[in-house]
């Protein structure tokens, strides 16, 4: 057949979609399944059925990532890879990540339906948390498999209850036997929506990012001296939140002092003992600095840390920082790219070269062989959120795109 033709089917991508969003779905049109959680299960056994009723091989490595295999013509040629992630932020979107893994299984079903082969095999996958909203940091299976991160350590990682990654694993049935080892890979593709306003602001149907920000993530404890609130005099006291707060407001000022390029975060803050009538005396925030240069991002970090200090020293609140995670900046293969943005052309939608403020497994994937993404449009440029949400349309060209991808390299015997 004339393989140029060939369609997903947009009502079975959305019907897929549709099934994933009912497991941890929350009141408001969200879902809520942290990594290693018991929805991130019921979603995993799901996606396992369904790569089985697809005839894949499936493969479960000790950092509990999912492969599903499909043979190629010459089986022995490393494989095209695609897929994302199924866990979520904690009252998460319906679309981030699950797209992705969901696309991947739509365009291989969509292969099966007609018939084609291709000389290299296949493989989807889905990362475990890829999210690091639970455990710390993000895109952990992905940078283990790719040899960036450390198996113990990640396995070590703890969530707020102080329930280890490694054990949690465990416990849900998905430490695998295969090592978390790279193999050979002629490529990887990852599906995703934007999670952000350009492609909406500017009616493009599909991104294609030249690259991936780099995410650098801190951790900051501070002491301070609890006391009842009502007999302690204003003077003297070490209010630990008092001092998170300045230095919140310090890292939401520090892209405008590095001149931009930088975007700065604090979303995570705990405080203790959090009790209204006393002075707080022990707070943990997090920061997260992204830049599309690793050095700038670094120096920032550098001037924030003098800001802290300043802070500290007024309030005489000591505090201690964790350096926890530096994923690099990524800057895709070129040809992958030209190629996504080629297929979203010959297939007749719009398209733009952008870049990716938002972190994804293809980071990591970058690391270990060519590497390019597909975007389609975020509503109102809203993700993380449960108003998250994506035309099914948007889903389907990009879907499409993907499917393409993967033939077209799928097929190419060298680069
Ligand atoms: C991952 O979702 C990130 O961009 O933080
Ligand atoms: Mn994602
Ligand atoms: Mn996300």
């Amino acid at each position: 057949m004339d393989t140029k033709k060939l369609r997903i089917d947009g009502a079975r991508l959305r019907a897929s979609l549709e099934e994933m969003a009912k497991i941890g779905a929350t009141p408001a049109g969200g879902v809520q399944r942290l990594a290693l959680s018991d929805e991130d299960t019921r979603a995993r056994d799901l996606f396992v059925t369904w790569l089985k009723e697809l005839g894949l091989s499936v493969t479960i490595d000790e950092m509990g990532s999912i492969f599903g295999r499909r043979r190629g013509r010459n089986d022995s040629l490393p494989p095209v890879m695609s897929g994302s992630h199924i866990d979520s932020q904690p009252r998460g979107g319906r679309f981030d990540g699950i797209l992705g893994v969901m696309g991947a299984l739509e365009a291989l079903r969509t292969l099966r339906d007609n018939g084609v082969e291709t000389e290299r095999p296949l493989v989807i996958v889905d990362w475990t948390n890829e999210e690091g909203s639970r455990f710390a940091p993000a895109m952990v299976a992905s940078g283990v498999w790719a040899g960036a991160l450390e198996r113990d350590w990640v396995y070590a990682r703890t969530d707020k209850d102080g329930k280890t990654q490694g054990e949690e694993l465990a416990r849900i049935g998905y430490r695998g036997p295969a090592p978390a080892k790279k193999w050979p890979t002629h490529a990887y593709f990852e599906l995703h929506i934007e999670q952000g306003p350009l492609l909406e602001r500017q009616k493009v149907t599909i991104g294609a990012p030249k690259g991936i920000l780099c995410l650098h993530w801190y951790d900051v404890y501070l002491s301070g001296e609890a006391n009842q609130v009502g007999p302690t005099p204003m003077e003297g006291r070490h209010d630990a939140l008092c001092a998170a707060a300045e230095m919140i407001l310090a890292v939401n000022r520090l892209p405008e002092r590095m001149k931009g390029n930088l975007v700065a975060t604090v979303g995570e803050i705990q405080n203790a003992p959090n009790s209204r009538n006393i002075i707080p005396d022990r707070v943990h925030f997090t920061v997260d600095i992204r830049s599309w240069d690793d050095a700038h991002a670094r120096d920032a970090w550098e001037l924030l840390k003098k800001d802290f200090t300043g802070i500290a020293d007024e309030r005489g609140t000591p505090f201690r920082i964790e350096e926890t995670w530096r994923c690099p900046h990524a800057p895709f293969d070129v040809t992958l790219v030209r190629r996504v943005l080629d297929t979203a052309e010959a297939l007749g939608y719009s398209r733009l070269h952008m870049v990716s403020g938002a972190g994804h497994d293809a980071s990591y994937m970058n690391q270990v062989c060519p590497t390019a993404m597909i975007f389609v449009p975020s509503i109102g440029g809203r993700s993380h959120v449960e108003v998250e949400n994506t035309s099914w349309e948007d889903c389907e060209a990009g879907a499409n795109v993907l499917l393409h991808c993967l033939l077209e390299t799928a097929n190419e015997e060298t680069r």
